[in-house]
């Protein structure tokens, strides 16, 4: 008999057909997110158990006797209470790798948009405002030549460093809590401690995966030592930036604007101050988005799912259970 998994979201065909090779499946195929319940009820009786960011809790696992293992659609897994999930013996797993380059394009995309103040450009021009040659309200910052700080030399941070000096010949500080000496001679950049980071980049670009200890990372302390020209970016996740820290800093000049692909609460709500501030920028996290990376990502959970529930090990299981 075929272990039975369930899909909470919908998948390419060539992934569910992969799937259906090994496993008897159901599949939530819905654009709008599968309601709490509907899947407390689905999962009662399944192997394994595919989503995109899921909160797996204790009380989660208990309405599912048979779990074996929980694959993440997503590299982030802060969705996970790891310790639950050892409790329960099911194996989690996340997509690391398939999605590097992708998310660093846009971490590009967002620092130039911000710096180079183009969404605002693209809106006037379209509300049909553009009626002298040049405003200087469009003067932006340079971005090539400047300073950027990484917060987080993971996969993703190695993948933004190389574009920065290689694309854009900035000048790279990094923090990690440990020091990457591969990446320092790779692409030419420093290590630094945080104070020295904040102090120096004329861009902060937050890479940290939320964890306990990256909860909040960046507060108003941190804000502080930034220059004032300077601009903060976060494509990691909204939990790790006090929000309104971030909002008190914009809001009293300290730094000179963000660019956030990631929110304290997602969907943002929609009387978030930070939405109505010229100088910030704000997408919808998106940062894995190109069909390509996400129909790879699609692929590279199926094959953690199928390896979880038939016996072998998962390529990608989250490190915490290796
Ligand atoms: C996106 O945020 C991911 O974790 O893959």
């Amino acid at each position: 008999m075929k272990p039975k998994v369930y899909i909470a979201k919908p998948i390419p065909e060539s992934v569910e057909k992969y799937i259906a090779e090994y496993c008897e499946y159901k599949i939530w195929d819905e654009k709008t997110p599968i309601p709490k319940e509907k899947l407390l009820e689905e999962i009662k009786d399944i192997d394994g158990l595919m989503l995109p960011k899921g909160e797996i809790t204790n009380e989660f696992l208990d309405q599912a006797p048979k779990l074996k293992v929980v694959s993440n659609i997503a590299v982030g897994y802060d969705g996970f209470d790891i310790e639950a999930m050892k409790k329960h013996k099911v194996l989690g797993t996340h997509t690391p790798h398939v999605l590097d380059e992708t998310v660093a394009d846009t971490i590009f995309g967002l620092i130039l948009m911000t710096a180079r103040k183009l969404s605002e450009c693209n809106h006037h021009v379209k509300k049909g405002h553009w009626n002298k040659m040049d405003s200087e309200d469009f003067f932006g910052k340079d971005v090539h030549d400047a300073t950027l700080g990484i917060i987080g030399m993971g996969r993703i941070g190695e993948k933004v460093a190389r574009r920065a000096t290689q694309g854009f010949n900035m000048n790279v500080l990094y923090y990690n809590r440990s020091r990457r000496k591969d990446v320092e001679e790779k692409y030419n950049v420093r290590y630094s401690d945080m104070t020295n980071l904040l102090r120096e980049s004329d861009f902060v670009l937050l890479m940290l995966p939320l964890t306990n200890s990256t909860f909040q990372f960046m507060g108003a302390n941190e804000f502080k030592l930034m220059k004032t020209d300077a601009f903060f970016f976060n494509c990691s996740r909204g939990k790790t930036v006090d929000e309104n820290a971030l909002i008190e800093a914009l809001k009293m000049k300290k730094i000179s604007g963000a660019g956030l692909d990631v929110y304290e609460q997602e969907p943002i709500n929609k009387d978030n101050p930070l939405l109505l501030m010229d100088n910030v920028v704000t997408l919808p996290h998106i940062g894995s988005a190109t069909k390509k990376t996400r129909d790879d990502m699609a692929m590279r959970a199926a094959e953690n799912l199928v390896a979880g529930v038939t016996g072998k090990t998962p390529p990608d299981v989250v490190k915490e259970m290796r």
